[in-house]
């Protein structure tokens, strides 16, 4: 059937509805003869209407939604503009249907670039605002899952920035929205001289018993140690038999925790503003025991350095010496006072985990096509061979 304000589409095991311009009494009729006839000749497990050009809908043309999901079961209502999404939200269709809005689109041109990682790039939008614009090989779910996990560490008390919505770029891709921070980060404090090694040491290990301290409702963010776990399945075949099969037996051994981690905790992730650290780039948000924190830091303050130096170097913006030092000291400033065989100890098992990680994302990208991928995989098969029979417990 030929009708102006319907289309539909079969993507990804879902049939997708496109609905546009006005629905109401005069066209519901012909476009419920249309969304059913569609609905016959799909296979399709799932229902999505695409709201992208729909202006207004009438209870004559909601009555066909609700006929629609009796016969479909759940639908999925996508891109409603916000005239419409409040035509659902009064009369209760929100709840019933999963109804979402349409992005905003914003542009960046000639906005302030403030900062960039591995991930993407941050412009400055206006004076209480940043977008973050992904790199293209983000995808729309990992965004959205960053948002969701920011704001929930947001919500438990954790100091970062409010995260607002997820946003189209009008020049392409997708950024997420966040409050600034009118900030430096740890980074540009040490660089600058601004703060000592001693005081970001300090600085950081307060911030991370926060952290550590705040519990989590058990399943609301990843789990890092069945990560941790995917991470090692993986190297089977790369690592001797036996070492393989010690790694995963240390890691299922660490006792599971509801306790919160960053993941991704180093210097250009944390920023201070008026006397106060927070949290930025909460992708990596997850729960599970220190050990997993510290695998990141050392890979962050001593794996990357010493095995990337040229990049790395230039990605945290102080030397391989200086963030060996800080490295030392948040460990020993975490231990509390523990004597020097504790921290090398703690130091070996956070080792063995961070090895474990690089090893496997350096393989997964492809490294082992590279000469400089070679070496740093066997590197980390170096150290692994060399840690792994000194330990038989990676929990402190
Ligand atoms: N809310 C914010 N306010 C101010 N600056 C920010 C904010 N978020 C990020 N930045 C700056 O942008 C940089 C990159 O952001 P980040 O979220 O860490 O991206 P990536 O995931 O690519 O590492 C940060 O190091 C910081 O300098
Ligand atoms: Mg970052």
């Amino acid at each position: 059937m030929d009708l102006a304000n319907f289309s539909y589409k079969t993507e990804n095991d879902a049939l997708v509805i496109k609905l546009s311009g006005h629905i109401d009494g005069s066209n519901a009729k012909s476009i419920e003869t249309a969304v059913f006839s569609a609905l016959a000749e799909s296979s399709a497990k799932q229902v999505t209407i695409d709201c992208e050009g729909l202006r207004y809908i009438s209870s004559a043309g909601l009555r066909v939604l609700l006929r629609l999901r009796k016969t479909a079961g759940k639908i999925n209502v996508i891109n409603t503009s916000p005239e419409v999404y409040d035509i659902f939200e009064m009369t209760g269709f929100a709840e019933m249907m999963n109804v979402s809005k349409a992005m905003r689109v914003i542009s960046v041109d000639g906005c302030r670039l403030i900062g960039s990682g591995a991930n993407g790039r941050v412009y400055r939008i206006d004076p209480e605002t940043i977008v973050k614009v992904y790199n293209d090989t983000e995808t729309l779910d990992a965004i959205k899952r960053e948002t969701a996990l920011a704001r929930r560490a947001f919500v438990l008390g954790i100091p970062t920035a409010i995260p607002y919505d997820v946003v189209r770029i009008k020049s392409g891709g997708y950024g997420s929205v966040f409050e600034l921070l009118n900030a430096a980060s740890f980074a540009d404090l040490l660089s600058s001289g601004e703060k000592t090694v001693k005081e970001i040491a300090e600085m950081s290990v307060d911030l991370l018993k926060t952290i550590h301290g705040t519990v989590v409702e058990p399943g609301s963010i990843p789990d890092m140690k069945s990560v941790a776990l995917g991470w090692a399945t993986n190297l089977e075949g790369y690592l001797p038999e036996d070492q393989h099969k010690k790694l995963i037996e240390l890691i299922a051994a660490i006792p599971d925790s509801d306790h919160m981690l960053h993941g991704d905790f180093h210097i250009k992730n944390i920023m201070f503003q008026d006397g106060e650290s927070l949290l930025i780039d909460m992708d990596s948000l997850c729960a599970g025991h220190p050990v997993f924190e510290f695998a990141g830091m050392f890979n962050a303050y001593r794996a990357h350095p010493e095995l990337d130096r040229p990049v790395s170097g230039s990605f945290l913006g102080i030397s391989p010496l200086t963030s060996a030092e800080l490295w030392n000291r948040i460990l020993h400033l975490y231990l509390d006072g523990a004597g020097e065989e504790t921290v090398k100890a703690v130091e070996e098992k956070a080792m063995i985990v961070g090895y474990t990680h690089l090893m496997r994302s350096c393989i997964r990208k492809g490294g082992l096509e590279t000469e400089k991928g070679r070496a740093m995989v066997d590197s980390c098969r170096r150290h692994l061979a060399e840690l792994l029979p000194k330990v038989d417990t990676l929990t402190f």
